[in-house]
């Protein structure tokens, strides 16, 4: 039983990689700084800032704004530590192997799938909702049977399928390409941002802030609980670390520059959003746009609405990247099979993993509502949160001489409020969403001890090691 807390050594964590599989490193902080922020805002600035303003937050969105962010800061300087010393493909599973044992980095593992493949769907379920708003916007009614998921009031959404597809086939032609292409769109996404807040700023009347908590403080928690899926996504910086020149010192970089440009934008936005039109206005797919063309500026209206949709798409590439890479290093460690890790020759991507996680998200994409799929996201991914904050704090005892480019400062204080603002947010989710949490971990766990334990390397490592002994 011992075996499944056994954790991997760091260096062997390090020298794996290299010579190995082969991924190209051509990226810099800038590079991840973008990936990041292309991670990061989408859907949930866009859209789920309508929902979470009308039905839980009010004008005290800037609050839950707040609420999530220091939530997220608090981990993001935990990540930063980590990734530091562990610059290897897999972010937060990685961490855990190396800190807390094998059944850690598996249970962190499993649970990724939820922050990354159920996001997938869910960022491209709110992609369908602002592209087929804009269609109707200039004439072209697409029927709602195809546009939308069973549990939405439709068939199947067929715009949320094509676009993974589209984003898989990117992928799959090579990573320097994406991340050109992903800077291209960051570019236009942060543009419409500023756009929006240059042309509402004016228009902001106090009145609407009132009453600024309509729904009390649970509201305002449940707001930050939902809007928590704006942030999601800073953490994917670090699943590029195979790809990044010098990581020790970008990848940090990379995730606090990308957290803190997010932060600062989705506050400003959420404070003019709820200025320029009442809270109770907001609840419809595209309320940014909807704000521009309600103070009657149209023509800004629909470029938010287009930069919006490359917004979106752009987290949806950085999310996929994710999920693939850690698939990746899963499958180099005998957790999941081979299959997940085989690299293209030609393009040197993970190009089987993309198909699988592309056919999944599809499906799932097509035929589940959007709102069971958020919450599981943010679940999944606060999830990860509270462990890679244990992780560091472990690590610190574990290992203190071990080289460390950056250190989170006052661990003692900032790991305590890491677990605490993150495990707040859980427990503010709907039930339902608990469940369902609880119910993937079980499987989980079947298929580890099924599955993943026998094939694991490092167990097959250690029982070599045992027999050469004896
Ligand atoms: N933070 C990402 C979004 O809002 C997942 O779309």
């Amino acid at each position: 039983m011992s075996g499944i807390f056994s954790t991997k050594p760091i260096d062997t964590l390090i020298g794996e990689t290299e010579g190995k599989q082969g991924l190209k490193k051509t990226l810099n902080a800038v590079d991840l700084t973008l990936l990041g922020i292309g991670a990061v805002i989408g859907t949930g600035i866009f859209v789920l800032t309508g929902v979470a303003a009308a039905q839980y937050s009010g004008p005290a969105l800037v609050i839950s704004f707040i609420l999530s962010g220091i939530a997220c800061f608090f981990a993001a300087l935990c990540y930063a530590e980590f990734s530091s010393m562990v610059p290897v493909a897999g972010s937060a599973y990685t961490y855990s192997y190396a800190a807390l044992g094998e059944i850690w980095a598996w249970i962190i593992g499993w649970d990724l799938i939820l922050e990354y493949a159920v996001s997938i769907s869910a960022v491209a379920i709110g992609w369908s909702g602002y592209a087929v708003t804009l269609l109707k916007s200039i004439g072209i009614n697409l029927p709602v049977a195809v546009t939308a998921a069973p549990g939405a009031g439709g068939v199947v959404n067929l715009p949320a399928m094509l676009i993974i597809a589209l984003i898989s086939w990117l992928l799959i032609s090579g990573v320097r390409n994406t991340s050109n292409l992903n800077g291209v769109i960051v570019v236009i996404k942060l543009a419409v941002v500023v756009l929006f807040i240059v042309l509402a700023v004016w228009h902001v009347n106090p009145t609407n802030w009132h009453p600024f908590m309509p729904f009390g403080f649970h509201g305002v928690v449940s707001g930050a609980a939902i809007i928590f899926f704006a942030y999601l996504g800073f953490d994917a910086v670090s699943t590029a670390a195979e790809e990044t020149v010098n990581p020790q010192k970008n990848l940090p970089r990379g995730i606090l520059y990308s957290l803190l440009i997010c932060t600062a934008l989705y506050i400003i936005v959420a404070g003019i959003l709820t200025g320029v039109v009442k809270y109770t206005q907001l609840n419809n797919p595209a309320p940014v746009a909807y704000a521009l063309a309600k103070i009657g500026i149209n023509w800004g209206s629909a470029l938010v609405s287009v930069g919006a949709i490359c917004g979106i798409t752009s987290v949806l590439l950085v999310i996929t990247y994710g999920q693939t890479r850690i698939f990746f290093a899963m499958s180099r460690d005998g957790l999941i099979p081979e299959i997940f890790g085989r690299v293209s020759e030609k393009h040197k991507t993970p190009i089987t993993s993309t198909v699988i996680v592309a056919i999944v998200t599809i499906i799932a994409s097509g035929f589940l509502p959007i709102g069971i799929v958020a919450e599981l996201a943010n679940i999944g991914t606060l999830f990860a949160f509270i462990i890679v904050s244990i992780g560091v704090w472990v690590l610190r005892y574990r290992q203190p001489d071990r080289k460390r480019a950056f250190r989170t400062p006052w661990v003692p204080v900032v790991v305590p409020l890491a677990v605490l603002s993150c495990g707040y947010l859980v427990f503010n989710l709907q039930e339902a969403t608990l469940i369902r949490f609880v119910v993937w971990f079980a499987i989980g766990m079947v298929v580890y001890f099924a599955y993943s334990r026998n094939h694991s390397e490092l167990q097959k490592k250690l029982a070599s090691e045992d027999k050469s002994v004896s």
